[in-house]
């Protein structure tokens, strides 16, 4: 399983980085506005450096929601590195646009998937990733995970390539859930990927280990 991190914060994509683990990043225009990035050249300067800190594949989504203007931004998005993914919405126009990037070879990430038929549908157009939205599911009383074994199957039956990229995680146990059913990509925010690693009997053994190694001094 791929792990990304659910990012537009340089130190936080650094960290994951740094750890060795990262796969990729995936951002949006909320995660943008939260690290103050406004304005077309900052925003493209912003995912350029993200480019530059991070390997793997990194989502940059259009701002626009029409065929023609999607087109001509992700068309942007895409020249400004060869790892960018253009990040498109499922609506009508964005399943279009899916298809015409399909096309050409650029790498695309159909966001904001709520139903097993918007993920068929964005995989039928040839998307590279569909992203479902568990934690907003899950917020309005809907499992989450059940559209994830969803798009798994339908995605098996038919060996689509499109892969499976795991969205709105809120905690470790999204991400252990996601693994489990054979999510291809999880995207999550550092600190459920940092909890991954925490146990309490890790830390009361380490700590006897470290007291009697002293005793062998
Ligand atoms: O990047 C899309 C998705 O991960 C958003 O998550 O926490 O805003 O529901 P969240």
């Amino acid at each position: 399983m791929k792990f990304f991190i659910d990012t537009a914060n340089l130190e936080q994509i650094k960290e994951a980085q740094d750890l060795g683990i990262l796969d990729g990043v995936t951002t949006n225009p909320s995660l943008m506005a939260k690290e103050g990035i406004s304005g077309k050249e900052a925003i493209l300067n912003h995912y350029k450096t993200i480019c530059e800190i991070a390997d793997g594949d990194i989502s940059a989504e259009v701002l626009s929601t029409t065929y023609e203007e999607m087109i001509k931004e992700g068309e942007e998005l895409a020249a400004l590195h060869p790892n960018i993914v253009v990040k498109i919405p499922m609506i009508k126009d964005g399943v279009k646009a899916l298809k015409y990037f399909s096309n050409k070879g650029i790498k695309t990430n159909c966001t904001l998937i709520f139903s097993a038929g918007q993920a068929l549908l964005a995989a039928k157009a040839g998307a590279t990733y569909v992203s479902p939205f568990l934690g907003r599911l899950d917020d309005i009383s809907v499992d989450g995970m059940n559209l994830i074994e969803e798009i798994r199957i339908i995605f098996d039956n038919y060996m689509f390539d499109t892969e499976i990229l795991a969205a709105s995680i809120r905690s470790p146990m999204h991400i252990i859930n996601c693994a489990k059913i054979g999510a291809d990509v999880v995207t999550s925010p550092l600190a459920s990927i940092l909890n991954l690693l925490k146990h309490p009997l890790t830390d009361s053994g380490l700590a006897q280990f470290v007291a009697d190694a002293k005793k062998m001094d």
